[in-house]
């Protein structure tokens, strides 16, 4: 059988320019998207040094993204999204690990995030970079019929780099 190879993506930050593709992958998985004008904002803050969006292209034809913020030794993960028909190929653990390798060089001890707990997959993804589960936010996210709980998900940083992801 041929087996169709993934293509070689490549990762850079994100521009105001990519806030409409961006949102576009969002609103193809999320529940309750991200709006164009929420990327835009997202991308301009990257020279503020605050907030980084990273992005996986192939000859500029972008297939997912990652949000993640900082502040003084502690960075959070605000979202990732692939683009549903890459996802499974191990994408989001490219995206993720080149977040957490950027925070540990920005000197980050600390790193934090937020899962809907009936999204099994990214749990899965965040339990294999060494994330755990340290609390629960009951009824924080809003669902086609009601609430559900978000998991509070952590991990201390230290040689992501050297980690086989
Ligand atoms: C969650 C998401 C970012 C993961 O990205 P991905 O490229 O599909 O995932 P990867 O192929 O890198 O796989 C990462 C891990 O997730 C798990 N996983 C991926 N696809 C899976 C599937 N279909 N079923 C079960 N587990 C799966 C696996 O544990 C995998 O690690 P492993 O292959 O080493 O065991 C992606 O599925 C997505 O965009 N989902 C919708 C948006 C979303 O939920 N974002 C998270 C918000 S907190």
């Amino acid at each position: 059988m041929l087996t169709v190879p993934t293509p070689a993506h490549v990762i850079r930050s994100a521009c105001p320019s990519d806030a409409e593709r961006l949102a576009s992958i969002e609103a193809q998985v999320s529940v309750n998207p991200w709006s164009e004008r929420q990327f835009v904002r997202a991308c301009s803050e990257l020279e503020r040094d605050t907030q980084s969006v990273l992005l996986a292209h192939v000859n500029g034809h972008i297939d997912g993204f990652i949000v993640f913020s900082q502040v003084l030794d502690e960075a959070s993960i605000h979202n990732i999204a692939i683009q549903p028909n890459c996802q499974g190929r191990g994408l989001g653990k490219v995206l993720l690990k080149a977040a957490l390798t950027q925070i540990e060089c920005n000197c980050a001890t600390r790193c934090l995030l937020e899962v809907r707990e009936s999204n099994v997959i990214a749990r899965r993804l965040y339990a294999r970079f060494g994330f755990e589960v340290d609390g629960v936010r009951k009824g924080y996210y809003p669902t086609h019929s009601g609430r559900e709980d978000a998991l509070l998900m952590s991990r201390e940083l230290k040689g992501i780099a050297d980690e086989r992801a």
